[in-house]
């Protein structure tokens, strides 16, 4: 056992066939009928499940460079989201792009998380908040899927801010869910996430659309205790969501209910580290439960411009507390269930080869290097 629930194999070898993982074990055990077969010799090299990023907002126009600037001067997130900055900037950025331009700049952004072993990756909608531009951000995560050898999950996220000019539940009635009517006609969702807090909306406006995601038969997730505390855990568990995502102002009881639940916590430091957040989530409390821990890159152009998931996994170890194999865990296994994803995440026979090859000797070195990609090769549905 490597702890976090990896278990660390030495002299393995795994057996591949077609876009499955057939067998998996010790070399010195390895059944005669599959000792004939081709192989390749990995020379030491430690295997693990291709990573996946859970929770990522990669297609976006613009940057918010100026914001990172004001909160060096002082200001806080919500302070530049309340004068007209924040989300709904990047809202104005995204809706002036154009479908081609955006999926250019989320295909660079994709390949720099292959470029690291990433074999699945979540794309958020949320920076159109009209029904059009929602809609184009879909397209554009499903196109990402198509052009590369990566899977792409969607999230419908038109519950991200409320546009200029509208209050919350008119743009909840007129536009979000019509929205989310219409992209889930299209086949463009695989789940349905919101925003729940001060700044964006509250759990009885969050509610609203998860029952509209529940009549579509949709799994929900949600942005939650991330900046205050508002009951967003509580609501996202009633839903049975697949994951609870950001959770700094989480509770211990909050942790209990999403253990009852299954949910899964997702913890994005690399908000937390843009934000000069100061609060942790209950990595403890989590533990005790017994709530899946994953960890994402929330890559986004505000609270969290990172672009590597081998980088948020250092971070979750160092600004959270989370072990090395907790990291791994994080990003793997745990990575997949707050997906939805059963058939990837671990290396088991039945699962999909998807795999990343590593040029170091411990489990511990992928969260413990600091912008060092060690990837020596990645492997998707059986193929380099
Ligand atoms: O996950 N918290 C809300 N949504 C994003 C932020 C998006 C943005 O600032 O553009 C997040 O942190
Ligand atoms: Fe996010």
């Amino acid at each position: 056992m490597a702890g976090g629930g990896t278990v660390l194999i030495e002299h393995g070898a795994i057996v591949l066939d077609g876009d499955r993982i057939l067998w998996v074990g010790p070399e010195a055990e390895l059944p005669g009928a599959h000792r004939t077969v081709s192989h390749e010799d990995l020379e030491g090299r430690l295997v693990t499940p291709a990573l996946i990023d859970c929770h990522t907002h990669l297609v976006h126009g613009g940057h918010r460079a100026r914001e990172f600037e004001m909160r060096l001067e002082g200001a806080s997130y919500e302070e530049i989201a309340r004068a007209g900055g924040g989300i709904v900037s990047t809202v104005e950025a995204t809706r002036g792009a154009g479908e081609e331009a955006l999926l250019k700049a989320a295909l660079r952004r994709a390949d720099a998380l292959i470029a690291e072993g990433v074999g699945a990756v979540e794309v958020k909608s949320g920076y159109g908040l009209d029904i059009e531009i929602e809609l184009t951000m879909l397209r554009v995560a499903r196109r990402i899927g198509d052009l590369r050898p990566l899977r792409v999950k969607t999230s419908f996220l038109g519950a991200h801010a409320v546009p200029k000019g509208m209050d919350a539940d008119s743009y909840l009635d007129g536009i979000c869910i019509p929205a989310l009517d219409a992209a889930h006609a299209e086949g463009l969702v695989d789940a349905v996430d919101g925003f729940c807090e001060g700044i964006a909306f509250s759990t009885d406006q969050i509610a609203r659309v998860f029952d509209r995601a529940a009549a579509l038969g949709l799994p929900v997730k949600l942005h939650a205790e991330q900046l205050s505390h508002q009951g967003g855990t509580a609501l996202a568990a009633r839903y049975g969501a697949l994951s609870a995502d950001h959770l700094e102002y989480a509770t211990a009881e909050d942790a209990a209910t999403l253990a009852r639940s299954g949910t899964v916590a997702v913890l994005l430091p690399g908000a937390f580290y843009t934000l000069h957040e100061k609060r942790q989530p209950p990595v403890a409390a989590f533990r005790t439960e017994g709530v899946p821990m994953a960890v994402a890159t929330d890559w986004n152009p505000g609270s969290s411009p990172l672009g590597s998931l081998l980088l948020a996994m250092n971070m979750a170890s160092t600004l959270f507390g989370l072990t090395p194999a907790e990291a791994l865990a994080g990003a793997t296994c745990h990575a997949a269930r707050a997906l939805g994803l059963t058939d990837c995440g671990v290396i088991a026979p039945g699962k999909r080869a998807d795999l990343a090859i590593w040029d170091v000797e411990t489990p511990a070195e992928l969260a413990y290097g600091i912008g060092i990609n060690p990837l020596h090769k990645r492997i998707f549905g059986g193929r380099e």
